[in-house]
């Protein structure tokens, strides 16, 4: 009897769910693979030299021009933004650093169409507001480029569904340029992980909590106009729109899509007490400005969400822009024999049965000789570098030469369209589960049932030697590699 009530309430519980995302709009699951086939460590073919067009070269793709400038056997060919200064500011800049060549300028709203249809390169890097970066990747796709894509790639399950089909089609990676994936402590996690160090993981928690009232107030950087566009996606929007950064180097070491996968979540917020009033009512914005609108933000401050994983595993991710808050990834792997968190680098494992203590973690001293000794390979062989080229304590750089590294050399990109759909796809769900009383709301299996085919995320590496790059060969002073 009481078997037939749990799988009773297990019927109902899924059918509502199915029901719930059917009238929501959303496409559950399609029906197999385009003509394509599966994406899944699909490897391109090799490029010698790869041809790079920068579409948004605000605050984050400028930096993205400084970095990738610095990578042998990368070519600049094109720089696009709708503001002609800031292809002038490239340009300098480059011309400043005796970039060999002049890449091409395609300025205007619409230009980067032109640049994704015609122009000479093999690769977009896109860095625009969040709502064009879909429309921007399917352009590329759909003209022959690899797309490499800022987080958070796409905002909806119907764009998300769009890039899959199309790279399907197209037999062209789609990578979502997640550097928190090559974070020390994400990759010291990984490499745990992958040691067995954890045990199985059971669960894991993820955040994007980051104080950005500064810049989104108007006493914020002038450089960049990243408050006008995340300020209106916050007026509008509940839910987490920036899951991506907490998100994704969890499933890079749950092996999400690479035997399991993310089957539901619940998500639930709080007001927009930060939000709202103490930032956005000032006498110095001028009457027209969005921000006195009244109450401006629909955006909570806090959103937590929790998934469960086809396997069982559950994982929490919080989104948090607006209270004053100290910066935190969380960064938590839980597993049957140890635990490691950041913020700070915390850990505890089960070296003898139950001799650690209940209540203890690993004393300072002993937490720094795990962190040393279990240090990723590609941390160990190129953080020094990519710490003095910059761009969040090195791991933006880290991102730029893996995928540079596995384009050069016929290898599959460490994150592939399955990842940017799992995860982007949050956008959508976690509002329509915070808009329905936090309701348990499916997410898509983009892989088609594919997950249960492909291994995990390995332990990856660079040769630098290879890449024609000396990690001696950096110039502390101006950021810059000698190569
Ligand atoms: N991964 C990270 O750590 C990280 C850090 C910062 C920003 N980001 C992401 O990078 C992206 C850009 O952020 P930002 O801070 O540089 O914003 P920004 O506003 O400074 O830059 C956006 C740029 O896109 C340009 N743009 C807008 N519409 C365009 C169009 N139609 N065609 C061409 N260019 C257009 C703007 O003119 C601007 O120069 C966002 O998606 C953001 O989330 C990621």
């Amino acid at each position: 009897m009481k078997a037939q009530m749990n799988r009773r309430d297990f019927f109902m519980g899924t059918a509502w769910m199915v029901m719930a995302a059917l009238a929501a709009g959303c496409r559950l699951n399609r029906l197999g693979f385009g003509e394509g086939g599966s994406m899944q460590n699909f490897a391109f073919r090799k490029l010698g030299r790869i041809r790079v067009g920068f579409v948004g070269i605000g605050g984050r793709g400028t930096s993205a021009v400084h970095r990738v400038s610095m990578i042998p056997g990368v070519d600049i060919v094109a720089l696009c933004d709708k503001n002609q200064d800031r292809v002038e500011l490239n340009m300098k800049w480059l011309a400043g650093n005796n970039y060999p060549t002049v890449p091409k300028a395609y300025v205007g709203e619409e230009a980067y169409k032109e640049l994704c249809d015609f122009g000479e390169c093999d690769v977009i890097y896109c860095a625009t507001p969040w709502a064009l970066h879909q429309p921007v990747a399917m352009r590329a796709l759909l003209g022959g480029k690899i797309a490499l894509v800022e987080v958070t790639s796409a905002l909806t399950v119907d764009e998300c569904w769009e890039l899959v089909e199309t790279s399907e089609r197209m037999k062209i990676p789609c990578m979502q340029l997640e550097n928190c994936v090559y974070g020390e402590i994400e990759l010291l996690e990984l490499n745990l992980a992958r040691m067995g160090k954890f045990g199985e993981i059971v669960h894991a928690e993820g955040a994007y909590i980051h104080d950005l009232r500064e810049v989104i107030s108007s006493t914020g950087k002038k450089s960049n106009t990243e408050w006008i566009w995340r300020y209106g996606e916050n007026m509008l929007h509940k839910g987490n729109r920036y899951p991506t950064h907490g998100l994704v180097p969890i499933c890079q070491t749950l092996g999400i899509n690479r035997g399991d996968r993310l089957d539901y979540l619940v998500s639930l917020e709080n007001g927009p007490h930060n939000a709202n009033y103490e930032y956005f009512k000032k006498e110095f914005l001028a009457d027209d400005d969005p921000r006195k609108k009244d109450p401006p933000a629909e955006m909570g401050d806090m959103n937590t969400t929790l998934i469960k994983t086809a396997k069982g595993k559950s994982i929490m991710v919080q989104h948090d822009v607006s209270s004053p808050r100290p910066y935190s990834r969380i960064s938590l792997i839980s597993g049957t024999k140890g635990i490691v968190r950041d913020y700070p680098f915390r850990c505890a494992f089960e070296e003898k049965c139950f001799d650690r203590g209940a209540h203890k973690w690993f004393d300072d001293q002993k937490a720094a000789k795990i962190r040393e000794k279990y240090m990723h390979p590609l941390w160990r062989d190129v953080s020094d570098m990519a710490r003095r080229v910059g761009g969040h304590g090195g791991m933006d750089f880290i991102m730029d030469l893996r995928w540079a590294y596995c384009l050069q050399n016929a290898e599959p990109l460490d994150m592939d369209v399955y990842d940017l759909a799992a995860t982007s796809c949050l956008c959508e769900l976690t509002e329509k589960s915070v808009r329905s009383g936090s309701r348990p709301v499916a997410v898509p299996d983009f892989t088609r049932g594919n997950w249960r085919n492909v291994e995990p995320w390995g332990v990856v590496g660079i040769d630098l030697g290879k890449m024609g790059l000396d990690a001696g060969a950096v110039s502390k002073d101006d950021a810059s590699l000698n190569v």
